[in-house]
Formats: structure tokens, C-alpha cells, sequence
């Protein structure tokens, strides 16, 4: 299959790039994922539209500061951020979804160069092309070249232009879902598409007090566990499958050796769930638990060696007042 190029006008252009690799289809992973003696289900499947809603909702709480974090180290240290690289640069974000936050840096940035290339890599098409027309129409000065594509897809193809030195990004703490193997291949994968001299601008959380991680995770209202829940709801709506949605309980842990908040969906007792269009039953026995995500949380010097092993230098790391989040960022060498 080709990339398609669509343009929408002279400063907007989508590029869609097809699956080199084949995926997994939902389908597929839950057959194998309930399969499996550790039941496990991958945290991509959250982000459906009701599963997208709630992640939104997520970013409300007063428990989950990430967010807040974040955006306020982009308010204080936008202008510095965008100058750290010291020449005219252009933007390539990894998951951009509604591009919010990344307005903090486009306004920095149009300040301090006058005009500013985007290139987003965004998996939904839909969020990509009206978060695009939307920055194009409210930034005069800024050209866009969005790409509808899996990130690992993008990196690998010769669709990637650049035209200035780069400032990739990738925010939101969304490293934290990686595995650090997988993590390890994601910033070599980066790392090969970059120059020597690009920058690549690491937003993740940082490592602090479990009960503050805990809470995090697992908030009194129970957004967090409907969040978790939703993809139960969803192999039901999707793929014919019978959980008693109110049978499992989420459940968070930070395992603080390790660094990271793992998510669990536990059955309140034993059970079998039938998935009609897999043909598959599950039995579940009283507290089993289906692992359903990992939230890895850094300090200076686990973000360093991770990105190092890949090829970049920390140069830099700035963080929130409170110091809960950090925005890191890393050279390629
Ligand atoms: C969107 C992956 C950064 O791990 O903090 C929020 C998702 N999970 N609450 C995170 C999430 C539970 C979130 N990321």
C-alpha cells in the first residue's frame, strides 16, 4: 500500500501512511491477553470515544496533577525550551491528540522565530485533521504536515521531510506506557530519524511518594476506574462479550523498585465470561487479576540512561514548582 498525501491548503497537508508491520487486530490481543496464565489486556485499547472522554475527564482530577504539571513547566519554561536548540527549528510530535499544550510551545516558538513548520503524528485521523485546521486557522505563520499513521510507521518512512533542525516531542507521559524494552526500540526508532544536533523533548512523570502515585491512579470518585473498566465494556460492545462489568474491581499499585503504577482489573469472584466473536470462555477465579497497564515513573537519572542507551545526551530537565513532573530534554548525539 502508498502513502496518500492530501492537501487542504497552501499551510495544511495530511500525509497517511500505511502499516508496514502487521498489527494485531482488538480482537487478536484480547484472544491472546485472556489466553495468557497472567491475564493481561494492552492499555492502546482504553482510547476508544467513551474511553478517550474519560482519559479527558482523568486529567480533571485534583489527584491526577500530571496534566497540570506539565502545562504549567510549558508556561514557565516555554520560551527557554524553544531556544535551548538555538537555531530556527520545527516541530515533530509523537501523539499529538488535540494539540492543547503544544499551543504553549507554537505561541514560544512564532515569538521567537516569526514562522514555525508542525509536523504531528497522530493514529486518529479525525482528532489529527481538526486539531490541524484549527492551529492553522488560529496561527498565520505556521504550516503543517500531519501524519495519520501509527508513530512507529512514520519514523521508518521517507514520507518524514525535514526542512530545519528538529524538535521532536513526545508529551503527556505517554513513555511511561512503555515497557522498557519496547521503550529502548521507540527511542532508537527516534533516534534513526533524527540528525545529530535534533532535539527530542521527553514529558514524563516523575518518581515520588507511593500513596501520591496511588491516589493518582486511583481516584476517590472513581473516574480512573471507570477508565480502566471501559475496556471490559468495550470487548462486550465490540466483540460480544458477557463481563459483568460491576464483577471486577481496579485496583493500582506503585512498586516502588521497579518505578512503576501497574493497573489491574481484579474479578470479585469466580466467573466464566464468554467472548462470542473470539468463540473463547474464560474462567476467572475469586481475585484473579487481568494487568492492564504500566505507568513507569522517572528520575534524572533513570531518564538519562534510558535515552543515553538510545543515543541522546540529556541536556537538559525542567520541572513543575512542586517538582512532581519533568519535561526532559535530550540530544541526538
Ligand atoms: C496517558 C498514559 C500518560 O499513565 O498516566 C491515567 C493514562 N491511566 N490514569 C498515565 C492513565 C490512568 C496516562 N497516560
Amino acid at each position: 500500500m502508498q502513502s496518500t498525501l492530501t492537501t487542504i491548503s497552501d499551510r495544511l497537508e495530511i500525509v497517511t501512511v500505511p502499516h508496514t508491520a502487521r498489527t494485531a487486530t482488538f480482537g487478536e490481543d484480547v484472544a491472546a491477553g485472556l489466553g495468557a496464565p497472567e491475564k493481561h489486556l494492552s492499555s492502546k485499547y482504553f482510547y476508544d470515544d467513551l474511553g478517550s472522554a474519560l482519559f479527558e475527564a482523568i486529567t480533571h482530577l485534583p489527584e491526577y496533577y500530571l496534566t497540570r504539571a506539565e502545562t504549567e513547566i510549558l508556561h514557565e519554561s516555554g520560551w527557554e525550551i524553544v531556544r535551548a536548540l538555538e537555531e530556527p527549528v520545527e516541530f515533530l510530535e509523537l501523539g499529538s491528540g488535540s494539540a492543547v499544550k503544544t499551543r504553549i510551545l507554537i505561541d514560544e516558538a512564532l515569538r521567537a522565530q516569526g514562522t514555525l513548520r508542525y509536523s504531528p503524528i497522530d493514529i486518529s485521523a479525525d482528532a489529527l485533521e481538526s486539531s490541524a485546521r484549527s492551529l492553522v486557522d488560529a496561527y498565520p505563520q505556521l504550516s503543517i504536515r500531519g501524519y495519520a499513521a501509527d508513530y512507529f510507521d512514520v519514523l521508518g518512512s521517507p514520507e518524514l521531510t525535514h526542512e530545519r533542525r528538529v524538535l521532536a516531542m513526545f508529551m503527556g507521559s505517554n513513555i511511561g506506557n512503555y515497557d522498557p524494552v519496547s521503550a529502548d526500540a521507540l527511542l532508537k526508532k527516534m533516534a534513526a530519524s533524527l540528525r545529530p544536533g535534533d532535539g527530542l523533548l521527553i514529558g514524563a512523570d516523575l518518581k515520588k511518594d507511593p500513596g501520591v502515585l496511588e491516589a493518582a491512579y486511583d481516584d476517590p470518585t472513581g473516574v480512573t476506574a471507570a477508565f480502566d473498566k471501559n475496556v471490559l465494556a468495550r470487548i462486550n460492545r465490540e466483540l460480544g462479550g458477557t463481563f459483568d462489568v460491576r464483577a471486577f474491581d481496579h485496583v493500582a499499585i506503585y512498586d516502588e523498585a521497579r518505578g512503576v503504577v501497574e493497573s489491574y482489573l481484579e474479578s470479585t469472584r469466580a466467573q466464566r465470561v464468554r467472548v462470542e466473536a473470539l468463540g473463547l470462555t474464560v474462567a476467572f477465579a475469586a481475585g484473579e487479576r487481568i494487568h492492564t497497564e504500566s505507568s513507569y515513573k522517572f528520575d534524572r537519572d533513570s531518564m538519562a540512561q534510558m535515552v543515553e542507551a538510545a543515543g541522546f545526551a540529556l541536556a537538559m530537565t525542567w520541572t513543575d514548582a512542586a517538582e512532581r513532573f519533568g519535561v526532559h530534554l535530550c540530544i541526538k548525539a
